[in-house]
């Protein structure tokens, strides 16, 4: 629970607290060291997805390949999902956290296994130190399987998040292929390995905070699914590692985030990087950014393809089923290890 009785964070970040709660502080040698962040190295690659069905298909999938490879991070614009839609989702979002805290409440669980909830920091039933958010997390596809349990209000929610989660499905789908192909695969290898497929939504709620210095809005992870197409608002809070630094991913309008989840890594047999990243506040604005998380059916069996492995690249990780990764992942909490490492062969085979 977010101190002082309140379930969420919102409902306490905006009743004039100067310092922010004991329970929300990091300790020393795990604090943001904003002033360290830097700016002048560039950014993550811009990709222009205009080519993807021309000429220069090669020209573009090569340039997927190669960030993935470097950055395990890249923006993608002419992405074909309209600019109003963009908009339209960034603003029920915003009207949904406004809403009143009654209301809100209404979607709130603790519960990580709940299909569709609200709730607050990342999994406040094992984290030893809060994070600077509030999230309304559900799933989407199959979309008639999970509609019916969205949030009502704003009026227009089921309807038009629907209709984003469609197009982001197409979207994620084409780069799918790209990355299947710049990996030398067939077209469709990672679609397949999918089993069903499934698409999880997230809209996170970051209000300013006093002490933006202490704490975090969600603390250095690596996304535990395929792939994460993150949509942010004009607030900048996003931040990468790249060469042991921290790089602030700014906003661009209407262009998307896309990053490679520990999923694709280890279907890349460790070609494709999952790499750390994290979000940090603001003392002025409050933030809202949209991850869709795609990922494998829970009874998928995730591994190393063949095609990527010989005697110089030995498979580096165990076949395993997404269920199994995902359950391991909420109960770790976000420390900076990431997952993966629980399922590598082990070494010592004495
Ligand atoms: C996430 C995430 C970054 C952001 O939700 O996994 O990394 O900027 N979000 O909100
Ligand atoms: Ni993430």
């Amino acid at each position: 629970m977010a101190p002082t009785g309140k379930l969420l964070l919102a409902d306490v970040a905006f009743s004039g607290v100067k310092q922010i709660p004991s329970t929300y502080i990091r300790p020393i040698s795990d604090r943001p060291n904003l002033s360290d962040v830097h700016i002048s190295d560039g950014s993550i690659p811009l990709i222009d997805l205009h080519g993807l069905n021309g000429p220069n298909h090669l020209t573009v999938i090569g340039q997927i390949g190669q960030a993935c490879q470097g950055d395990g991070f890249f923006q993608v614009k002419n992405h074909g999902i309209p600019d109003e839609m963009i908009s339209n989702v960034l603003d029920i979002a915003r009207q949904f956290f406004k809403l009143p805290e009654s209301e809100r409440l209404k979607n709130y669980s603790d519960d990580p296994t709940k299909t569709t909830r609200l709730s607050t920091s990342f999994n406040i039933k094992t984290e030893q130190v809060s994070s600077w958010r509030d999230f309304l997390r559900f799933h989407c596809h199959p979309l008639e399987d999970y509609v019916h349990e969205w949030p009502s209000n704003p009026p227009s929610f089921r309807k038009d998040v629907a209709e984003y989660c469609r197009s982001v499905r197409g979207l994620v789908l084409r780069l799918l292929e790209a990355i299947s192909e710049s990996l030398g695969l067939e077209r469709d290898f990672i679609d397949k390995k999918l089993g069903s497929h499934g698409q999880h939504m997230a809209m996170n709620y970051y209000p300013p905070c006093p002490q933006p210095e202490l704490t975090y809005g969600l603390p250095g992870h690596t996304d535990p699914n395929l792939i994460t197409i993150l949509l942010q608002d004009d607030v900048p809070g996003l931040q990468v590692l790249r060469n042991g630094k921290w790089i602030a991913v700014n906003p661009i309008p209407n262009t998307f985030i896309v990053n490679i989840g520990d999923q694709i890594q280890v279907l890349s047999n460790d070609r494709y990087k999952s790499v750390l990243h994290r979000a940090v506040v603001n003392s002025e604005r409050d933030r809202i950014s949209i991850p869709t998380f795609y990922c494998p059916s829970p009874d998928a069996v995730i591994g190393p393809p063949t095609e990527l492995i010989d005697d110089e690249n030995p498979a580096v990780y165990r076949d395993f089923t997404y269920g199994e990764y995902y359950e391991k992942f909420w109960n770790k909490g976000l420390v900076k290890e990431c997952c993966l490492d629980l399922f590598k062969p082990s070494l010592n085979t004495t």
